[in-house]
């Protein structure tokens, strides 16, 4: 294993004492007091929880804030697509992960979903490595002009029954006509699931969506966005490097083998995360702990470690 370093350039601010610590009472509302954290765009930290606390936790929390359908549509939607394994009630497996491979930043799903709160609970993690990074989005960052997401969008040739609209609702993840194809769409790929209606991936303008915390319309650097912005992988390795926290094997490596998401990413978009993010937090979580952030304004991703170092297993709930 080897780590390299290097501190020259420019870097995000620091922004740990954005991540605050609670107490955590058993049996009593412990909701109340995360959400006000999170109204203040504050990343909140809850330590020395069993599994089924942070289920009940997380619970309360999603319900106060109305999102109690939406994280028990999450965690059945993700089991159902099988790359996720349920824990619990309402946390599921973090992806699985090569060897020495990092999961760069992103704001957990997309635009469609619009998902309000990311949370983690750790079970245990021993590794050298596997350090939590969360970077909070730069609302003003020039690139966002730059960026494009990944997006679904449909095109019909004849006028769709309602019971149509629901079906390709569900089947394609598509509200029509609202994600009618627009003329600014770079079109990657076309095709015809259903006569007379065709199916788009397409790369749009990122769009600012509604977080009920801030009640505030607000960019989020999708996973929708990261998964394909060459640069992000890049960029991502760079900050690692840059923060000390990079594990890399004896015979090197290039990045696209530390990358989970190396073949999905399809553009290079120019960002700089020293632009696209205004804050850091490095946090390595400990058995027992539960962090909860808003999805939309704070980024999640994961450092790697040396295989053999230890064991890593998070477990994720969004809502
Ligand atoms: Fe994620």
């Amino acid at each position: 294993m080897m780590v390299e370093k290097n501190a020259s350039g420019p870097s995000i601010a620091d922004g740990t004492d954005r991540l605050v610590t609670l107490l955590h009472n058993k049996g009593a509302d412990n909701a109340t007091a995360v959400i006000e954290a999170l109204k203040k765009d504050q990343v909140v930290l809850l330590k020395k929880l069993s599994s089924s606390d942070a289920d009940v936790l997380m619970n309360a929390i999603a319900n106060k804030l109305g999102l109690g359908d939406s994280l028990q549509l999450q965690a059945a939607f993700a089991s159902s697509l099988g790359h996720r394994e349920k824990i619990g009630n309402y946390y599921m497996s973090v992806n699985a992960r090569e060897n020495y491979q990092f999961v760069s930043p992103h704001s957990e799903g997309s635009s469609f979903i619009n998902m309000q709160l990311a949370s983690f609970y750790c079970y245990e993690n021993t590794t050298d490595g596997g350090e939590t990074i969360l970077l909070h989005v730069n609302q003003g960052a020039q690139v966002w002009q730059k960026l494009r997401e990944l997006v679904t969008r449909g095109k019909s040739q004849r006028p769709l029954t309602p019971p149509e609209v629901k079906q390709i609702k569900v089947a394609f993840r598509l509200n029509m006509p609202a994600d009618t194809l627009k003329p600014e769409d770079e079109i990657l790929s076309r095709k015809m699931p259903v006569p007379g209606f065709e199916l788009f991936d397409v790369l749009t303008k990122p769009r600012k969506m509604h977080s009920q915390l801030l009640d505030e319309d607000l960019y989020a650097y999708w996973d929708s966005i990261d998964s394909i912005d060459v640069d992000s992988a890049e960029e991502f390795y760079r900050f690692l490097i840059k923060e000390g926290l990079i594990k890399l094997p004896a015979n090197r490596s290039d990045v696209k083998t530390l990358d989970t998401d190396a073949d999905r990413r399809v553009r290079k978009f120019g960002d700089k995360y020293e632009q696209l993010f205004d804050r850091k937090i490095i946090y390595k979580m400990q058995s027992g702990d539960f962090v909860i952030q808003n999805n939309l304004s704070w980024t999640h991703a994961v450092n790697n470690w040396t295989p053999g170092s230890g064991t890593r297993k998070v477990a994720a709930a969004f809502a």
